[in-house]
């Protein structure tokens, strides 16, 4: 089978990453993980996109110099890989678009659609955005502001060169309906499929004039020019993967098998990276996925608005567990739209899920594997015992269906997971996952464990333990893609030889724990935040 190509956007690196970065690397390496479960080879890239009027300027502003931009990156580059070591984010390739392969990658793969007659030379005029890094035309940007940000747009008037877009754009609409490139969620292919249906594309600048931009990738045919930054950018999913220096592995790989972005660079990537692949004969990438964003106050998360959260602030200074983070990014809306941030929601979240649902089902059970067996899980009463029987049959009548709602889990997650058909769905997945969690907890209520040790009744107990015990084990698993050190840590506790990293779909089933396994009890895993102080 294929290897899965995951990809996230690369970041900017004008200054550091915030939560809008950390969730798709938190996605992405989340679907990664759980790809690999149901055994599934993976290859997932990120990176940072380096060059441009954004650097540029951010590294003067640094109080270094024109020239000293690589520095400068080198430091930012240094604490997104950092974040997300923190976040336990696990890519194969790390691409940075000053790597010499990608500069070399990039000027082949324009060197290319020059030769075929795709680029050519005219005088811009019109507005360029240095913020969005977007050029508009005299009525798109109406009095020199940019449509997409509201801020005031610079004039252009020079040569510059131009690929021919609109040459591909019903070959472009054809894979699209045709689903050979498929953009999710739905909402968003619509989009996409009525602005190409209703415009005519205008070609794409993909230059800059060496004396307005030295920090760039000079154009292999003219000297006087470097790459505009999205072209340069675009093509690190081909750069990091081999295009120029690993054919077979770009031949395994291409076409990606999803492509997560966030909704505001949909176009870059459906329209402007699509026609590239066509331009160059190779086949778009499968799927677009775009996520949407991290709202504050009301407004987008953005450096340039000043209101964005830094990771760190959550991890280092409050303590909050990194896969509390990773929940609540994935948990709190469905993939594919726009969520709120804030602390409050966060401790809310974590008290009410985490702290009182997972950790709280974690500890009463293992609590009471210690208290009536001695810490080793129990073996299910003896079938054909008659009392057994009847009192199993009780607990699982009590039980409200935990034995099969465990057994179909595996197979639930799968469904909202399943990049083929919607998917990911996080959300939905976690919600699966939870609902297991919450009918574990009732049924200890309603079974009353405690009722039939007072009484003595061994059976019952064994079956409740058995049950309770099981579905956690079953959960763990399942989560391990989603909390993957919470997951590990849940494991060791109940005893579990083998890591979760390492088990498959297959073996997760009902008897993930054997009867006659040692429980490690340990500290909360989510103490709860007390918000009274
Ligand atoms: N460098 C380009 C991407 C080039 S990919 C070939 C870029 N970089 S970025 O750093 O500005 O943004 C990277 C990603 O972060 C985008 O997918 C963007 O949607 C996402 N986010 C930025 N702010 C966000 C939120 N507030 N919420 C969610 N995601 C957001 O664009």
């Amino acid at each position: 089978m294929k290897t899965v190509y995951i990809t996230t956007p690369i970041y900017y690196v004008n200054s550091s990453p915030h939560i809008g970065h950390a969730y798709t690397q938190v996605a992405c390496d989340t679907l990664a993980r759980f790809l690999r479960q149901i055994k599934r080879d993976v290859f997932f890239m990120t990176g940072s996109d380096e060059h441009g009027e954004k650097i540029e300027k951010a590294t003067v502003e640094a109080g270094l110099k024109k020239g000293q931009e690589k520095e400068f990156v080198d430091g930012i580059v240094r604490r997104f890989t950092g974040l997300w070591e923190k976040l336990s984010i696990r890519y194969d390739r790390f691409i940075r678009t000053t790597d010499p392969i990608h500069e070399e990658t990039v000027r082949a793969i324009l060197g290319a659609l020059y030769a075929n007659g795709d680029i050519y030379k005219k005088i811009y005029q019109g507005w360029f955005c240095t913020p969005c890094e977007a050029f508009w035309s005299w009525t798109q940007a109406e009095k020199g502001i940019c449509p997409d940000c509201g801020r005031p747009c610079e004039k252009l008037d020079e040569e510059n060169y131009f690929f021919r877009m609109s040459k591909y754009q019903k070959q472009l609409i054809e894979c699209i309906e045709k689903k050979e490139l498929v953009i999710s969620p739905a909402m968003r292919s619509n989009e996409v499929v009525s602005f190409l249906n209703g415009n005519v594309l205008q070609d794409l600048c993909i230059s800059r004039p060496l004396k307005r931009l030295a920090w760039g990738i000079r154009l292999p045919f003219d000297d006087n020019f470097v790459a505009y930054v999205w072209v340069d950018a675009l093509i690190n999913y081909f750069s990091g993967i081999g295009y120029l220096d690993n054919k077979e592995r770009f031949q395994g790989l291409w076409p990606a098998d999803i492509q997560v972005i966030g909704k505001d660079i949909i176009r870059h990537h459906a329209v402007y990276w699509a026609i590239i692949n066509l331009a160059l004969g190779s086949r778009p990438p499968k799927r677009i996925f775009a996520h949407g964003w991290w709202v504050v106050g009301g407004e987008k998360m953005s450096k340039s608005k000043g209101n964005v959260v830094d990771p760190l602030y959550l991890i280092d200074e409050k303590k909050y567990p990194v896969d509390a983070l990773r929940y609540f990014l994935l948990s709190q809306v469905q993939f594919g739209w726009d969520g709120t941030f804030s602390e409050e929601l966060f401790i809310e979240k974590y008290n009410a899920d985490l702290a009182n649902n997972l950790g709280n089902l974690l500890n009463r059970t293992l609590t009471m594997v210690e208290k009536y067996f001695n810490g080793v899980t129990p073996e299910r009463a003896p079938n054909g015992s008659e009392q057994g029987a009847s009192l199993g049959h009780e607990a699982e009548r009590l039980g409200g269906g935990i034995v099969e709602s465990a057994q179909e889990l595996p197979a639930r997650v799968r469904h909202f997971m399943d990049i083929e058909h919607e998917g990911p769905d996080f959300q939905g997945a976690l919600g699966e996952l939870w609902d297991l969690v919450d009918k574990a907890n009732k049924f200890i209520e309603v079974s009353a464990p405690w009722k039939h040790a007072r009484e003595s009744n061994e059976y019952a107990l064994r079956i409740i333990i058995d049950n309770l015990i099981q579905s956690l084990g079953i959960v763990t698993a399942l989560l391990y893609p989603f909390m993957p050190t919470v997951a590990e840590n849940m494991r060791s506790q109940l005893g579990m030889a083998l890591p979760c990293e390492r088990m498959t779909h297959d073996m997760i089933r009902w008897g993930i724990v054997p009867a006659g396994t040692r429980t490690l009890k340990g500290a909360p895993i989510f103490p709860r935040i007390d918000t009274s102080k």
